[in-house]
């Protein structure tokens, strides 16, 4: 099965009413990981690359290793995703490399940090709709931004400023329409890493969870029951992850994630991407951080690269058990972009 548009994935995971994990990729291990658990779990999948991941995969090789992917595991059906495109030319560089699907992040300028007006947002986000769509591509924005600072990427909001920067669902709903896109990025205080929060108890100092605005999510859903929404800085950041890590070397105190149970209640209300980087992130250096304090004496990068490539399965299992996915693989004919285009010019 050649790779599918990533709105086909998302109108069906609508229509059974669950949500679909996007996972960020840069190497061979971590694309492996999530095509071994799509074919247990059966599940369609969203694999996305950010431009960290072109640039560190020098593309060719990305584009490669996700032929090899779909070549692999025929049933599964994939979209391949841009995740955070600052620009018209990035979004057209996936878009050539083979990407079914790219968003645009126009909830901040090319610098990936300043946040940019409704106005300009909204032309952005346009024309990349009417660049992509005419090709069957799918385009996701992002209204709204989100908290703390992406590696190299956002607008490094502290948290209290990030509660001027959740998603308006009246504004949505205008934004929905001027754009004409296909997936909505929102802004509810989720944020990008393993430190989701800067909340503390006064009295013993212990993190608190991260504040989040469910209610705009149940808000929008009630204003655009059919708006496909997106749930950025998702990762549930497992304390027996960061254990493994602290436990074996590593420094990561006050980390904090967020619950698959809010998750959950985002997709019973009209979310159906979830982008989870950071688990994996965690699950791999665990674990290798586990076989070098253990057996000092390996250097074959084989005897760490598997377990790494094993941990984040595991955590990839787990999310598309979590997010309902599994077990939809094969409930509808894969589309290609040609049928989209279709679909896009009626
Ligand atoms: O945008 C956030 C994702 O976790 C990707 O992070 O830019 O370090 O690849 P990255
Ligand atoms: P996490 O850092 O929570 O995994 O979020 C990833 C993400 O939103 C990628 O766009
Ligand atoms: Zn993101």
């Amino acid at each position: 099965m050649p790779l599918v548009p990533m709105r086909q994935i998302l109108d069906e995971a609508a229509k059974g009413g669950y949500g679909v994990g996007a996972f960020n990729v840069n190497n061979m291990e971590q694309i492996q990981a999530i095509m071994e658990a799509a074919n247990e779990t059966n599940s369609p999948v969203i694999i996305q690359a950010s431009r960290g991941a072109l640039k560190y995969s020098r593309m060719i090789y990305l584009k490669k290793l996700m032929e090899a992917a779909v070549t692999e595991f025929p049933r599964i059906p994939v979209a391949m995703h841009l995740d955070h495109g600052n620009s018209l030319d990035t979004l057209k560089q996936a878009i050539d490399l083979g990407f079914t699907s790219v968003m645009m992040d126009g909830s901040l300028a090319e610098d990936g940090k300043t946040p940019n007006s409704y106005e300009q947002n909204v032309e952005i986000t346009k024309a990349a709709v009417d660049m992509a769509h005419p090709l069957g591509i799918t385009v996701e924005g992002e209204l709204g931004c989100l908290g703390g600072i992406e590696d190299g990427h956002g607008a490094g909001l502290s948290d209290e400023e990030v509660a001027d920067h959740l998603t308006d669902p009246e504004q949505a709903e205008d934004f929905v329409a001027k754009t004409g896109l296909d997936a909505l990025a929102v802004a509810i205080g989720t944020s990008h890493g393993a430190y989701k929060s800067g909340r503390k108890d006064p009295k013993t100092g212990e993190v608190l969870p991260p504040k989040l605005a469910m209610d705009r999510i149940h808000e929008i859903h009630k204003r655009m029951p059919n708006c496909h929404m997106v749930m950025h800085g998702s990762s549930s950041v497992p304390q027996e992850l960061v254990e493994l890590i602290n436990k074996y070397g590593g420094e990561m105190p006050g980390t904090f994630g967020i619950s698959l149970e809010q998750i959950q209640d985002g997709i019973t209300h009209g979310v159906r991407k979830i982008n989870v980087d950071t688990d994996s992130r965690l699950a791999m250096t665990g674990a290798v951080r586990k076989v070098f304090a253990e057996t000092p004496d390996k250097f074959d990068p084989r005897d760490w690269l598997k377990p790494a490539r094993e941990a984040a399965k595991q955590v990839y299992l787990k999310r598309m058990e979590a997010f309902g996915q599994a077990g939809h693989a094969n409930d509808y004919e894969p589309m290609s972009l040609e049928d989209m285009k279709k679909v896009y010019n009626s």
